[in-house]
């Protein structure tokens, strides 16, 4: 079947999560950052998409914004950052502000122009989401932002996969999933989707049972990959 429908995953795929990192490194008030921000932001995302997936697993469920605050209190007494108060507010409040990719606005003009259902589908609370698509400016190139919050556990859980079927009425074969995180497209192509793998530090493939549909270095080209 034709694509009808463009999902998009959040943090790393239309939203650059070393973002945070990489800003305050640049503010006077924090010379320690300066050569340790790479490897903050590394761990602090490793470690919040870590206790997704634990949280996922033990039924222990909380929103995103808490996995994002316990992944970075952690991230930063891991490069001897714990107890700096101000660092940890200013990367916290620039979370809420990341820059999209600059391919992005564009690609998403591109694929309302032709017609195509076009959403997020992010682990993000809703609040954090809005925050970070007003900040983008790119509201009024999305027809929805669905979150997990719906239905109360993290990706790759199915559950989460069916909210696209539920507020588009499409058939998985009409979708196609696109994320930057190759597990997340992985699993997406497993539950029945067609996917893009946003692969922009050029990542080996995850050894799961399926593999993303196609693999690319940017955004740029979504609206031909979904037959725009
Ligand atoms: C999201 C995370 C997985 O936006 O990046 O869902």
């Amino acid at each position: 079947m034709p694509i009808t429908t463009c999902i998009f995953d959040a943090y790393g795929t239309l939203f650059d999560v070393a973002a945070a990192a990489r800003q305050a490194a640049t503010e006077p008030a924090f010379p320690a950052l300066q050569n340790t921000w790479m490897d903050l932001a590394g761990q602090w995302r490793l470690k919040q998409l870590q206790y997704t997936w634990l949280r996922a697993v033990a039924g222990a469920h909380t929103d995103f914004w808490e996995v994002t605050q316990n992944g970075l209190d952690w991230a930063l007494e891991a490069t001897g950052l714990a107890g700096d108060d101000a660092l940890r507010q200013r990367l916290l409040d620039l979370y809420w502000e990341l820059q999209a990719y600059p391919e992005v606005p564009a690609m998403l003009a591109a694929l309302k122009k032709a017609g195509m259902n076009t959403a997020i589908l992010s682990n993000g609370s809703p609040d954090m989401l809005n925050g970070a698509v007003q900040s983008a400016g790119i509201g009024d190139v999305l027809d929805d932002v669905l979150s997990v919050e719906s239905v109360g556990i993290f990706k790759p859980d199915a559950r989460v996969y069916d909210l696209v079927g539920q507020r588009f009425g499409c058939g998985k074969d009409q979708v196609l999933f696109v994320s930057s995180n190759g597990w997340d497209a992985a699993c997406a192509t497993g539950y029945g989707f067609d996917t893009a793998w946003v692969n922009r530090a050029g990542e080996p493939v995850d050894r799961l049972p399926w593999v993303p549909g196609t693999i690319l270095p940017d955004l740029t080209t979504i609206p031909n990959v979904a037959g725009v």
